[in-house]
């Protein structure tokens, strides 16, 4: 089996990813070649910084996937929840469970651990994305074990490794994935490979991200 990337951008003209389907054509031939299988569209929702067409994801997502087929990629579409002050949280569920969350990187949501709890009880597996960002949160903090207790997912981000930042998280094995969050940068396949393969532990955690 090839490799997965579980968080990027590349559902065409959706969000602040890439803009045409000739752009995303150009990312599904990265992967390929990078030596992927499986790619997971992960669209923002609900970031107040990002405008998103929530009304095009499905048919866009038909066409990406059926051009992605061409390129030997299966994909499914998800997509990235902002958690912010919104009553209830509503993701796409990615596989049929999972629930990719992102957050304010300056302030930690309230309620936090009780609102992804209720997502958890819907059947979510909660993963957060790109951990190192969050300047609230790290490996040390108290919210790690209540949030591995309710079987959340830690995902940190190829540029993060790269820079250090995301480190001590793979170095306690806290981290349970990376991926690409790629809004268009065809060398992400590519560094995602070899940064998966410096951190060897994390093949069989990845194995765990399927339907
Ligand atoms: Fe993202």
């Amino acid at each position: 089996m090839g490799l997965i990337d579980f968080h990027c951008h590349v559902l065409p003209g959706v969000d602040d990813g890439v803009k045409d389907l000739e752009a995303s054509k150009v990312q599904f031939a990265a992967y390929r070649e990078a030596g992927f299988d499986r790619v997971v569209f992960t669209p923002h929702v609900y970031n107040p910084y990002v405008r998103s067409r929530i009304d095009l994801f499905r048919e866009r997502a038909a066409v990406a996937s059926a051009t992605a087929k061409d390129y030997g990629l299966e994909t499914w579409l998800g997509c990235e929840l902002f958690v912010g002050s919104q009553p209830e949280l509503k993701a796409i569920p990615i596989m049929g469970k999972f629930a990719l969350c992102e957050f304010d990187r300056f302030l930690q949501p309230q309620m936090l651990l009780e609102r992804l709890q209720r997502l958890s009880d819907k059947g979510f597996t909660i993963v957060l994305a790109h951990v190192e960002r969050f300047l609230w949160f790290s490996p040390d903090c108290e919210l790690v074990a209540p949030l591995r207790a309710m079987g959340a997912l830690f995902q940190v981000n190829v540029e993060g490794v790269e820079s250090g930042a995301a480190v001590p998280w793979l170095e306690r094995r806290l981290a349970d994935l990376i991926a690409t969050d790629n809004h268009g940068d065809a060398s992400l396949p590519g560094r995602l490979r070899e940064q998966v393969g410096n951190w060897p532990y994390l093949l069989k955690r990845m194995e765990c991200l399927h339907p």
